[in-house]
């Protein structure tokens, strides 16, 4: 398909590093805090991925807020979905394990036209599966092959879409610490960080850091006391998870001017936000210290880049259920920006994925 935007030269290498790859990469935008715009970056992700890079995308909304779904499917259609009794949503992989069927075959996708993707629809009763997977989990953590098998159930999908060709499959979670999360993480090549510039943002690394280190030995030690280690070998997930970065954003308005007095009388300047640019200073080495461990390898750039506050932009994509680079109309005047740093991002994410050798991996 041609691009939908100019690409350069550079940007058509790596458009064949995807066509030629083996794909199936696996990637979940993860972090513990709310709102941080895991959900928009996520969508406008997989478009750039797929509209102009020719990817073949599916995204799995995982969260049971369905945010994603209702961004990137027409409004008529979410209302249709859900008036259904029984709609194909994610819940159809994850029954048939309560009722011990085992893993369901079909993958459940629908196509939204406008992000150029597949998606596996969220669901509300999502929610409810969480104590079955945390009854799980203490039983995978020693050893028992049903709890195994119920922490491997999205690497089950993901090994699904991977025969199905897919290039990238992508996971949108809501920001907890949770079951459904943890199965998620655990079944995904790599993680990628959206985080605002504050302190709080600060905290949300330190508990990621430390809850992902120890779910990962967890599951190892579970892993080696395996009652069936045969079965065992076939259900692990490929993904190591791996970090492959993570992007800053800025959705206060940080600009502006003050009115300070000077000899000649009051001056406008341009604002400084202190503890803004003193937080953001120290997250490079936040990062190194609480992922150092969990990086892809040693020569990925963490820092995928920066989004901007696109105010109106958003909202107006939200509006149209359209990606960034695509909508039109009122209040879209910042829609060339948003290319250029979704561009921005993609090219830092395949290189990295590059460094991390998962392309034919
Ligand atoms: N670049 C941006 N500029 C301005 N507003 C933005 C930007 N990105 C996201 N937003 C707004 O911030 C809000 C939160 O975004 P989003 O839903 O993507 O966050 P989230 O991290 O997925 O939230 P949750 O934790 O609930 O899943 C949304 O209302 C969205 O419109
Ligand atoms: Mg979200």
């Amino acid at each position: 398909m041609k691009p939908i935007t100019k690409l350069n030269r550079s940007d058509m290498d790596l458009r064949g590093v995807i066509e030629n790859s083996a794909g199936g990469i696996s990637i979940c935008f993860f972090n513990n805090k709310g709102g941080v715009g895991k959900t928009t970056l996520c969508a406008n992700f997989a478009a750039e991925l797929a509209l102009n890079f020719d990817a073949k995308v599916l995204v799995i909304d995982a969260d049971p807020q369905c945010n994603l779904t209702q961004y990137v499917l027409p409004e008529e259609d979410v209302n249709d979905i859900y008036s259904q009794q029984d709609p194909e949503t994610i819940f159809s992989i994850i029954r048939p394990l309560r009722s011990g069927k085992g893993y369901e075959i079909e993958l459940p996708t629908r196509k939204s036209e406008k992000f150029g993707v597949d998606i596996i629809i969220g669901d509300p009763r999502l929610a409810l599966e969480e104590d079955l997977l945390a009854q799980d989990w203490r039983d995978a953590r020693s050893g028992g092959i049903r709890g195994i098998r119920t922490t491997f159930v999205f690497a089950e999908l993901v090994k699904n879409a991977r025969e199905k060709n897919y290039d990238f499959i992508v996971f949108d979670i809501g920001p907890s610490l949770g079951a459904i999360n943890r199965s998620v993480l655990l079944s995904v090549d790599a993680f990628i960080v959206p985080m605002n510039i504050d302190v709080f943002s600060v905290w949300s690394l330190r508990n990621i850091g430390q809850t992902i280190a120890t779910w990962k030995k967890s599951l190892d030690i579970g892993l080696s006391m395996a009652e069936e280690p045969t079965e065992v070998t076939e259900l692990a997930p490929r993904g190591k998870l791996r970090f492959i970065g993570y992007v800053t954003q800025q959705h206060k308005e940080r600009t502006g001017y003050d009115k300070i007095d000077g000899e000649d009388g009051p001056t406008k300047v341009k604002r400084k936000v202190k503890a803004y640019e003193a937080v953001g200073a120290k997250i490079p080495k936040e990062i190194e210290h609480y992922f150092k461990d969990l990086y892809a390898s040693p020569d990925i750039t963490p820092h995928l880049g920066d989004v901007k506050h696109l105010g109106g932009l958003i909202q107006r994509s939200q509006l149209a259920s359209e990606p960034l680079l695509t909508v039109s109309g009122p209040g879209t005047a910042s829609r060339g920006q948003a290319r250029e740093i979704y561009r921005g991002l993609v090219r830092a994410l395949i290189k990295n994925l590059q460094a991390a050798k998962l392309f034919g991996a």
